[in-house]
């Protein structure tokens, strides 16, 4: 049996999975950090590999970009093949003036301005997606210990990339530090079914100061932010 969305067949899939956006960094991942991957699934180019990390079994597989793909691999990846850790591995865009490019942020909360809550919830409640606690502290430790100097805080999860309307002077006001597409959409899934999820960011680009990160920089950045989920995700 596999899900709508992926080829897996049930125990394909380990219990603990890394998810980045693009399915190119999905091999990166599977190629540079795993042993004995083996590839899961293709369908629609999202590519998914299972492998182990110093003998951890662990998957890696793409998402696309925002929270309603994030939202459909999420869920199937829970409910049909029970996995039970999800590390979204990704980029964020700095909003708030402590926070620098080539930065690792960990997403504490995901504020958004996306329906879901409100269509799971009603008007009523404005639900907040949260980090799993056990997997956030692991991860807060483990940075210290890698010398990856991280920031934990809120950030924004947003429907659009090209959005005029986005009221940053509030959202920094209010504390978020950075905005991106997927978090909210994974933490209100994992809510959904009782598992654990930790969004680990690198800081690509800035509104701020407006720097954006070259590909080499974003690629050292990248497999620090990929080292940091992997030594969380193999202990908490
Ligand atoms: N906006 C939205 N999502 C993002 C950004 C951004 O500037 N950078 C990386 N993901």
């Amino acid at each position: 049996m596999s899900s709508p969305h992926n080829a897996a067949e049930i125990g394909d899939i380990a219990e603990t999975i890394l998810l980045p956006g693009d399915p190119l960094r999905a091999k990166h991942i599977a190629e540079n950090f795993l042993t004995d991957a083996v590839q899961y699934t293709s369908i629609r180019n999202n590519f998914g590999f299972t492998g182990k990390y110093k003998g951890n079994p662990i998957s890696v597989q793409s998402t696309g970009m925002g929270i309603p793909s994030m939202c459909i691999y999420a869920h199937e990846l829970i409910e049909t093949y029970g996995v039970r850790k999800l590390f979204r591995v990704g980029t964020c865009g700095a909003m708030h003036a402590d926070v620098k490019v080539r930065d690792v942020l960990l997403a504490q909360g995901a504020t958004t301005d996306s329906s879901i809550i409100r269509n799971i919830f009603g008007a009523s409640i404005n639900f907040a997606p949260l980090a799993n606690f056990d997997l956030l502290s692991s991860a807060v430790k483990n940075a210290a210990r890698l010398n990856i100097p991280a920031k934990v805080g809120n950030i924004v999860t947003v429907d659009r990339f090209y959005d005029e309307e986005i009221d940053q002077a509030k959202l920094v006001k209010y504390g978020v530090l950075a905005v991106e597409m997927e978090t909210a959409g994974l933490y209100t899934t994992a809510a959904e079914f009782g598992a654990k999820a930790l969004s680990v960011l690198t800081v690509s680009d800035s509104f701020v100061t407006h720097e954006v990160l070259s590909a080499e920089e974003r690629e050292k950045n990248f497999n620090d932010m990929i080292e940091l989920a992997l030594e969380t995700a193999i202990e908490s």
